[in-house]
């Protein structure tokens, strides 16, 4: 009896320090969607080969079921995972939805996978859903760098000396093989949440130095797509979705070039039905699949990473419906049967409260 009032005790005082220090953790995270490029979210630190970080885990794995905080991990079961997979083959193989789930597994998709060949590891890039936190994992695992800290920002997207090659660097044969035998993976997150994050991240804010986006792209889709001739401002959020709802988008997106990555499907980019992935993550449940991807993947024992801010991966459906307030229901509609792919092959929610 009184052995059990001391490990209550023990919970208590477990679930208050990671209380005072997930508050502290949000305090350096404001902008849940700033976090890909100068904010470090999910610190994913490098360990050494041997022992990894003993107790610690099981520690962690005692914890999770008794956490009762509102911002606590929401503890995803394994069969979630096979769920997710079983959904994508049902899904690829509608014939309705058949241009929206397949494409060619050209150069495009092909420059998107990262090759980790030490742990037999293939990585689709989803811009918008913490890749470059996965991009700076592989290359310690690659042995570029000996930890996530050694990694210099500017060297992350440097393709060319970043010591993670991409998998449309390797012959047709050696495609063939790694795409059969390696353990792949890559994460979404809502379609339309991403597209939210990319507008803010490249055309609002920018916080990488990336003048094209707002002195290139962004004038030639408002010389497109603008409806009011007389509005001067910048881009706007509408003007955005008219470009991406356009059947005919892939004109501009031909001058646009790699840049679209931050904006195409999630099927243009990985080729989710022509590709049979073993994981896909899904950001809003992060804290759950970022262990799971490592578990499976057998690189736990080489790197591990902290708690992640709580409520900074969750939907936020007041967002969106903020993003979308002045945006017309026909170019919404357009958008979504753009993304329906997305939507329906990854369980996302139609959203009907921005469509009816
Ligand atoms: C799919 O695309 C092809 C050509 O791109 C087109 O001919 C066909 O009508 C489309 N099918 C559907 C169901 O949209
Ligand atoms: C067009 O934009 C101008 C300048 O922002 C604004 O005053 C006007 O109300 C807009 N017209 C319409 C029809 O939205
Ligand atoms: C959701 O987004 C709104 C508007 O951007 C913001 O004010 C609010 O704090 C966000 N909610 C959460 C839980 O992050």
């Amino acid at each position: 009896m009184h052995q059990q009032w001391l490990l209550l005790a023990i919970c208590f005082w477990v679930l208050f320090m990671f209380m005072v220090a997930s508050k502290f953790i949000t305090l350096t995270f404001k902008d849940p969607d700033a976090y890909s490029t100068r904010q470090e979210f999910l610190f994913l630190t490098a360990v050494p080969d041997s022992g990894g970080l003993p107790g610690q885990k099981p520690f962690l794995k005692d914890l999770k079921p008794t956490e009762k905080l509102p911002s606590a991990s929401v503890l995803v079961h394994p069969l979630v995972y096979m769920e997710r997979l079983e959904l994508l083959r049902n899904v690829c193989r509608e014939e309705a939805l058949r241009n929206l789930s397949h494409t060619v597994v050209s150069k495009f998709v092909l420059d998107r996978i990262f090759v980790c060949d030490k742990h037999k590891i293939l990585f689709c890039q989803t811009p918008k859903v913490g890749n470059t936190q996965w991009k700076k994992v592989l290359m310690v695992l690659n042995g570029a760098f000996p930890s996530i800290e050694d990694i210099p920002e500017n060297l992350v997207h440097d393709h060319e000396r970043n010591g993670l090659p991409r998998l449309s660097s390797f012959s047709r044969a050696e495609v063939q093989k790694r795409l059969k035998t390696y353990f792949k993976f890559f994460i979404v997150r809502d379609p339309f949440e991403r597209l939210i994050s990319a507008f803010k991240d490249k055309f609002v804010h920018n916080p990488r130095f990336e003048p094209w986006y707002r002195h290139l792209i962004a004038p030639g889709i408002i010389r497109k797509y603008r409806r009011n001739r007389t509005e001067t401002r910048g881009i706007q959020f509408e003007d955005f979705v008219r470009y991406l709802g356009d059947p005919s988008h892939r004109r501009l997106d031909l001058q646009f070039g790699e840049h679209i990555i931050h904006w195409v499907t999630y099927v243009e980019l990985c080729a989710p039905c022509e590709i049979t992935y073993s994981v896909v993550g899904h950001h809003e449940t992060l804290e759950d699949d970022a262990p799971y991807i490592l578990r499976e993947a057998g690189i736990d024992h080489l790197v591990s990473y902290p708690a992640i801010p709580p409520g900074i991966t969750a939907y936020n459906r007041t967002k969106v419906e903020h993003y979308f307030l002045g945006v017309s229901k026909r170019d919404i509609r357009r958008l979504y049967a753009r993304f329906e792919g997305d939507f329906r092959l990854f369980g996302y929610q139609k959203p009907d409260f921005l469509l009816d």
